[in-house]
């Protein structure tokens, strides 16, 4: 997490300008890295106080509720632009799963929305990928913990527990049978708003986790995320499937591990994926000061309020012997067999994934076990907070700051309660398959 560049736009911006100056022909990734690389040493300071806090409330977690509760950090790089949309049955031929240098080709046509949309219920195919968990309708919250230690991440946040969160409104399913998790809107508060964070009891160490959402946080202040990770951060290892903040529209997906886990380059031909590298290619926690190896979608509707315009999507996040892969689908795009629960990740239909990290460099079975899923919605904090002031980036091209009229994160969230009315997830379903031949 958390390369500290929001917190330095004249900085990051002196530096872009002397890359552009004296390196006018470099490719604007590389730019991008040198500026990365250059930015660790000041982020270091505050990514170590993260990690130890982290370790902290992990150790309070583990006495409260044993064995369940895996704490993980999110965090990241913000990205640059692009605005490409989704892709669409393409792909590099059918057996994307088989290995792990797969994918090669990047190259797919955009796929326009011509009106295809793919049927409500999908058709059902052969797939050794099995249902083994599934939260949706009236029992959504079965089976998930409330998470109601402090922030890691540091936001100005409250967690509540599941009877006070129900009480208070904030987590319910509502008439359409989707899930809500939603955060308080008074206005002026004296301290922390309230949000909701939950982690579910169950624990894999492979499996394909299947997030369907028609909607989800958004707004200056708001850093919601959804994402997988295992106990003892990082050795478990951390896999942010959906991750932004404020008025962001592009998702940023992102590992966090320990030492030895790479990716083999930050060109997306080459990684086979549809996103941006945006962070390094050592995806060790401990080495990059938490950075991790972060990819910025392509989609402009991958996020925010774009995505909650656009009906929401469904991102697929796979863990397994081949590396770990995420595929992010507009509504009109979903394929079939994911809207059948019968997903077979090696069908063309799924497309170029927008993130992979390939086993070749990071063997799954050594940097990621036991993870759970983990939706959240904090407010400021490491990135958020962070990122306040900063412009330029795709769906944030006015500055929090300027926009709100308020110059801290804080300030706001506590002010403005009215403001974070588009605050909230809502979740059709969750579901966990496993490799079953
Ligand atoms: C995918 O793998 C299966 C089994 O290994 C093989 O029979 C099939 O021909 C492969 N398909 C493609 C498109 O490579
Ligand atoms: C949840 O999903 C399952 C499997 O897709 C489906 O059979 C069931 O009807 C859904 N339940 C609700 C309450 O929507
Ligand atoms: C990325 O890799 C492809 C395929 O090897 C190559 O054609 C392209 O020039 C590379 N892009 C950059 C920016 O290096
Ligand atoms: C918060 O309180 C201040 C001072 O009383 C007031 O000026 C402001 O309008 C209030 N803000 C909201 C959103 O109610």
């Amino acid at each position: 997490m958390m390369l500290k560049l929001h917190s330095l736009p004249l900085y990051f911006a002196l530096f872009l300008l002397e890359s552009l100056l004296f390196i006018p022909s470099v490719h604007s990734s590389n730019i991008f890295s040198r500026a990365v690389h250059r930015t660790h040493q000041i982020a270091s300071r505050h990514t170590r106080l993260i990690a130890r806090d982290l370790r902290v409330a992990f150790g309070a977690v583990l006495v409260s509720e044993p064995a369940q509760q895996s704490l993980g950090n999110v965090r990241t790089v913000y990205c640059k632009s692009s605005s490409a949309s989704g892709t669409n049955g393409l792909g590099s031929g059918g057996n994307s799963s088989s290995s792990g240098s797969s994918g090669s080709s990047s190259q797919g046509t955009t796929s326009t929305k011509t009106g295809s949309v793919a049927s409500p219920t999908g058709s059902a195919v052969s797939t050794p990928w099995k249902l083994v968990e599934g939260h949706n309708g009236s029992d959504f919250f079965q089976g998930w913990s409330f998470f109601t230690g402090s922030d890691p991440t540091h936001g100005v946040v409250d967690y509540l527990d599941k009877d006070d969160a129900t009480n208070a409104g904030l987590a319910y399913v509502n008439s359409a049978g989707n899930a809500v998790m939603a955060v308080d809107t008074t206005n002026n508060l004296t301290g922390n708003r309230k949000s909701v964070r939950i982690t579910t009891n169950s624990q894999y160490n492979q499996g394909i986790w299947i997030l369907d959402a028609v909607h989800m946080p958004t707004g200056c202040g708001t850093w919601p995320a959804f994402w997988t990770n295992g106990p003892n951060w990082p050795a478990g290892g951390e896999i942010d499937i959906v991750e932004g903040v404020n008025d962001y529209t592009n998702n940023q997906a992102t590992i966090h591990t320990n030492p030895g886990c790479t990716i083999s380059s930050s060109n997306s031909t080459v990684l086979g994926i549809s996103g941006t590298v945006v962070g390094g290619t050592n995806c060790a926690a401990a080495e990059t000061n938490n950075q991790g190896c972060g990819v910025r979608s392509a989609s402009d509707v991958s996020f925010g309020a774009a995505f909650n315009k656009n009906g929401g999507g469904v991102y697929a996040s796979k863990l397994d012997d081949t590396g770990v892969s995420i595929h992010f689908w507009p509504p009109d795009q979903v394929p079939s067999d994911v809207l059948a629960g019968t997903p077979n990740p090696s069908l063309a239909s799924w497309g170029t994934p927008m993130a992979q990290w390939s086993s070749s460099g990071c063997n799954p079975s050594t940097f990621f076990s036991d993870h759970s899923a983990i939706f959240d919605t904090t407010f400021c904090g490491d990135w958020a907070g962070s990122a306040w002031s900063s412009s330029g980036i795709p769906g944030q091209e006015q500055s929090c700051a300027q926009r709100t009229g308020y110059s801290t994160c804080e300030a706001f969230v506590m002010a403005e309660g009215s403001a974070f009315t588009q605050a909230y997830w809502e979740v059709k379903s969750v579901k966990v398959y496993q490799y079953q031949p």
